[in-house]
């Protein structure tokens, strides 16, 4: 009877160590485990978009470039998440919205589909992708909702040839929210990045421009860098909602720019460029710039990676049969490695991080 107990337990014992084994390829519980987006609701359609504009309640617009920064609009439940051409600043480091194009546009575009997916998603044309001719514009907005997954496209300024290619884009059946006021495309005409609005010529400009969208069909118009009562006009002159960017209270909506507004103003051009109009909701920069820090200390330090976060572990008879293949291949010095940090996982240190 002894005999048949002992033998029982030997088979159960290398049950549990074949068992052992077959986990030791298994990832512990999660390993990684991404974001999910809280998007309780469907899709901030333009119906919505419309309904919100008709009972004077405010809409709200964020921009985003990659998918952790959809995700974060997504959460707060932003209505608008606009992939802005921006990302050639703050994202990509340079002086001005120009360089970036229409095929880098349809990168940050994808990742921020996949990341946000209660916001309506509005894909910038970069600069250089609808200038030409009316049937470039349509087939670069066909790509911002074909390849970059956007629901609607954003184009900037207010010449003929920009109202034709509003026109065109809709008639296609694309929905075009216009832009203007501050046009950054355009600083080579407008001598810089300037506010725009600020004599009369240049304030009723900035409203016939709204209304000549409007016209062509936009379903919104974004006011930039202009004069409160500028936009107050237009807002009131404009049946689709205003979407204000240092253009004061007076627009249907606002529209900040993702870094500004979240304080990551750590890129030496923010200091040049950062908006007197933003209010920063956030230090992000500097939390950022702290962590990294303490990171780098403690690396440096050998603090990191303490005990608690150094997982995964390997069973005694699997080291031992470890330690007799490195001995075998004449793996001295690993075996001595290996074994020093068996020892060392063994002594009971304080679990500081
Ligand atoms: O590119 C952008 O982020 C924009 C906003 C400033 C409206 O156009």
């Amino acid at each position: 009877m002894l005999r048949a107990a002992n033998s029982r337990a030997r088979a159960a014992a290398s049950d549990l160590h074949l068992f052992r084994r077959l986990l030791s390829n298994v990832p512990e519980a999660t390993v990684y485990g991404g974001p999910k987006p809280q998007s309780p609701n469907q899709r901030f359609t333009l119906t919505n978009l419309r309904q919100k504009h008709r009972h004077g309640e405010p809409i709200t617009v964020v921009t985003a470039y990659d998918y952790p920064s959809a995700v974060h609009v997504d959460c707060a439940g932003i209505d608008v998440c606009l992939v802005g051409d921006s990302a050639a600043m703050v994202v990509h480091g340079h002086d001005t919205t120009l360089p970036i194009s229409l095929d880098e546009m349809l990168v940050h575009c994808r990742a921020v589909a996949r990341g946000a997916s209660r916001p309506l998603l509005v894909g910038d044309l970069p600069f250089g992708s609808y200038e030409s001719s009316t049937s470039q514009a349509v087939q670069s907005a066909v790509r911002m909702l074909q390849e970059g997954g956007m629901d609607a496209i954003k184009l900037e300024g207010g010449a003929p040839s920009r109202i034709m290619a509003a026109k065109a884009i809709v008639e296609a059946g694309i929905a075009v929210m216009g832009h203007v006021g501050l046009t950054p495309q355009a600083i080579s005409v407008l001598g810089g990045f300037r506010p725009q609005g600020k004599n009369v010529t240049s304030a009723i400009k900035v409203v016939e421009t709204a209304l000549a969208l409007q016209e062509a069909g936009c379903f919104s118009v974004v006011l930039e860098c202009v004069p409160s009562p500028v936009a107050a006009a237009a807002t009131s002159a404009l049946q689709i909602p205003t979407i204000g960017i240092g253009a004061g209270p007076f627009c249907s909506g606002q529209v900040l720019i993702y870094h500004d507004l979240l304080g990551m103003f750590q890129h030496p051009h923010h200091a040049k460029v950062s908006p007197k109009f933003c209010k920063q909701y956030g230090n992000v920069g500097d939390v950022i710039n702290k962590a990294l820090l303490e990171y780098k200390q403690e690396v440096e330090s050998k603090s990191f990676p303490g005990p608690r976060h150094t997982p995964y572990k390997i069973n005694p008879e699997d080291v031992a049969m470890f330690h007799d293949e490195l001995m075998k291949r004449g793996l001295i010095e690993s075996f001595k490695a290996a074994a020093s940090a068996v020892h060392s996982s063994e002594t009971p240190t304080e679990p500081t991080n």
